[in-house]
């Protein structure tokens, strides 16, 4: 009989979301009156921006229902939405990037999961901790992760740990990774890292032969001058890092599935043979074996976008959860809670109060104040006593979250 591949076996039996979810679906079913406040997952309340839905409409009822219908489109993504990625994300902000080095996918968790294909076996990987969990379980997928310890973490993993007494500044490791995933804003702190903290990273993957997958799905919410949008802001980052970016938070595509990977034709990896690949090529033939294009009616949506009133339309998105983030900071501070993050980001990183676990928190909020959140020990072994809250939920329930709060922690 055919055998499995033994590495699922070694990841925990379900996904962080998957887990919390089935716990909130049967809290719901035993108390039906209760109202519940997620903010657990970051997924977005408001509806698509006007630009979106009327991109949509036109790809897909105008173009594809009459004789201007087209098929199968190119693997790595619409010209149209490209360029208009290329132009507005990099190129006007002054940074050098190419429509082709431009690959469109159905979302950042997608990519970052699949870019591992491309990598040996055993390439070292090195990951902040607490961290978003997919740049962990795809390495154990592909066998990289090593056995799982007692202490949480994986035998071949690197972990850097961002801990309150460092700021949520992860340490240049002391040896040396392959693949080093860096995620700025941080999911889950919130924290960030000032222009001159990720060159020292870019710098450190220049001297070490090491490439830097960087996450920066969150770069919409930066307002500190200081703090990079993009790691190709920082002088060299050519040579050593991918980029991935998400369409879900900025323009609530959490259901519609868009998002891009940039892939500098700077960056290489060596071949056995001692010679070196530009890893774009690599990722243009995975993704062509693999992936037939996101959807063509949901790039018109995300290219509809880049319009002046796609623009306001998404500005206007942003500026509502980073209110809700401050209603977070501030309302949580005054409940005499110890937070992070929350400013040039949406997540709110919570210190545990009274010495409580994060799954002890997590019961406390969901069983006393009906509020979900993510335990932090989900995201890794520095993540124990703290829990994650987001700004995605609407004002109103922002609000009201903070005002149970305030009521029911006594601290
Ligand atoms: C999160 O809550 O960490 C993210 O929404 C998950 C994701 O984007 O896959």
């Amino acid at each position: 009989m055919i055998r499995i591949n033994e590495n699922f076996r070694k990841l925990p039996s379900s996904y962080l979301f998957s887990e919390i979810a089935r716990k909130v679906g049967s809290y719901e079913v035993s108390h039906p009156d209760v109202k519940v406040i997620r903010m657990g997952i970051g997924d977005v309340t408001l509806p698509l921006p006007r630009a979106a839905v009327e991109g949509v409409i036109a790809g897909a009822i105008d173009e594809l229902s009459s004789d201007t219908f087209h098929g199968y489109g190119p693997e790595q993504g619409h010209d149209m939405l490209r360029h208009a990625i290329g132009e507005n994300d990099y190129r006007r902000r002054g940074i050098n990037v190419a429509d082709d080095e431009i690959f469109v996918g159905d979302g950042a968790k997608s990519d970052i999961g699949n870019f591992v294909d491309i990598f040996a076996s055993d390439t070292r990987v090195a990951v902040t901790d607490p961290v978003y969990p997919v740049y962990v379980d795809s390495n154990v997928m592909a066998g990289r992760a090593g056995e799982l310890l007692a202490d949480g973490c994986w035998s071949r993993i690197i972990y850097l740990p961002c801990t309150a007494e460092n700021g949520f500044v992860p340490a240049l490791p002391s040896e040396v990774p392959d693949l080093i995933y860096l995620c700025y804003p941080n999911n889950p702190t919130g924290t960030v890292l000032s222009r001159s903290q990720l060159k020292e990273w870019v710098d450190y993957a220049r001297a070490n032969g090491a490439i830097i997958a960087f996450d920066s799905a969150y770069e919409a919410f930066v307002t500190d001058e200081d703090v990079p949008r993009s790691i190709y802001e920082i002088e060299g980052a050519r040579e050593v890092a991918v980029e991935f970016r998400s369409f879900s938070k900025t323009a609530g595509f959490t259901g519609m599935r868009l998002g891009y990977t940039v892939v500098p034709r700077e960056v290489m990896a060596l071949n056995s043979d001692g010679t070196r690949t530009p890893i774009r090529d690599l990722w243009l033939r995975r993704q062509t074996t693999k992936f037939n294009g996101a959807s063509y009616v949901v790039q018109c949506g995300g290219a509809a976008l880049y319009t002046p009133q796609g623009k306001t339309q998404v500005a206007g998105n942003i500026a509502y959860y980073r209110e809700n983030a401050e209603m977070l900071l501030s309302g949580l501070r005054e409940a005499g809670l110890t937070v992070y993050g929350g400013t040039n980001s949406p997540y709110i990183w919570v210190k545990t109060p009274d010495g409580m676990s994060s799954w002890q928190f997590f019961d406390f909020l969901l069983d006393t104040c009906h509020i979900v959140g993510t335990p932090g020990c989900g995201f890794g072994p520095s993540g124990e006593g703290y829990l994650r809250l987001t700004a995605f939920n609407t004002h109103e329930n922002t609000a009201e979250a903070v005002s149970r709060i305030r009521s029911f922690l006594k601290i």
